[in-house]
């Protein structure tokens, strides 16, 4: 295994927080409050991220298609978003963490968005663990503002077509300073991206679980990184190619 390409610790996790719907439902409660004891399951996850030196992480909390849910449902998730940044955001700050926010931030109430500013504002300088919070996000819609972005600069003459290749899309894109998500996770037993980090998960580790995202326990990622650790990348080429310590077991 090449260093720089399998870390056997990711440097990047992705994570589709799944199940708190569910969570509340089987309780015989109302949806907001799984969601609330979904905001628990999120220190667990950053505290594993922080112990195991995962150097970035980030969390699907609110899907581009999530605003089409019922009203009542997005208002308790709101609210629930302005508190956890209030109770949150210095001791994550004393921690070392770095807090930034991807997606449609112009579709959130002021008052949201200010907390947001200063989140990142009074975090910018931390390096121990970049999070990035993916709130009212789409991965169809990143790569449309990408190539909007691109095709501005083309009108304006200041990029010639022929220059536009998948790096110079990558550049455009949210989290273009990070390495690409080594291992996603997604909790709630749905096997799918729900449109999360389309361009970003081209090669990344895909690990899925049962378990409700309230349940998220060290457990349950302590099992998936070690799954993640035993995996062969091969980025397209053969298990020779990214292994060649490896002893060749093939017919003669
Ligand atoms: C994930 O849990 C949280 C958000 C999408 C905001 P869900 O609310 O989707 O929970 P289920 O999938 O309905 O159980
Ligand atoms: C994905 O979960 C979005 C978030 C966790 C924020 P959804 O519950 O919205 O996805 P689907 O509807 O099951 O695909
Ligand atoms: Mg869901």
């Amino acid at each position: 295994m090449s260093a720089d390409t399998t870390p056997a610790v990711p440097r990047h996790l992705a994570v589709i927080m799944d199940g708190n719907g569910r969570w509340a439902q089987r309780r015989k409660r109302p949806r907001a409050i799984g969601h609330r004891a979904g905001a628990r399951a999120v220190n667990v996850c950053i505290d594993f991220c922080l112990e195991k030196g995962i150097g970035a992480l980030t969390l699907f909390a609110f899907s581009s298609e999530n605003w089409g849910r019922p009203q009542d449902e997005v208002g308790a998730l709101m609210k629930l978003f302005l508190n956890a940044l209030d109770r949150e955001v210095d001791e994550l700050h004393r921690r070392g963490v770095r807090i930034r926010f991807i997606g449609q931030r112009e579709r959130f109430s002021e008052s949201l968005r200010a907390r947001m500013a200063h989140a990142e504002q009074l975090t910018a300088g931390n390096r121990r663990l970049q999070l990035v919070i993916a709130a009212s996000y789409g991965g169809r819609q990143d790569i449309a503002d990408a190539a909007r972005s691109l095709a501005t600069d083309v009108a304006n003459g200041k990029l010639q077509p022929e220059a536009i290749d998948e790096h110079a899309l990558a550049a455009r894109m949210s989290l273009a300073d990070l390495p690409a998500p080594d291992l996603f996770i997604r909790t709630g037993g749905d096997h799918r991206i729900s449109n999360f980090l389309l361009w970003q998960l081209a090669y990344t580790e895909l690990w899925f679980t049962e378990l409700l995202w309230p349940d998220l326990d060290v457990d349950a990622l302590q099992k998936a990184i070690d799954d993640y650790a035993g995996r062969e990348r091969r980025f397209g080429l053969t298990s020779a190619q990214v292994n060649p310590g490896a002893v060749e077991n093939s017919p003669a």
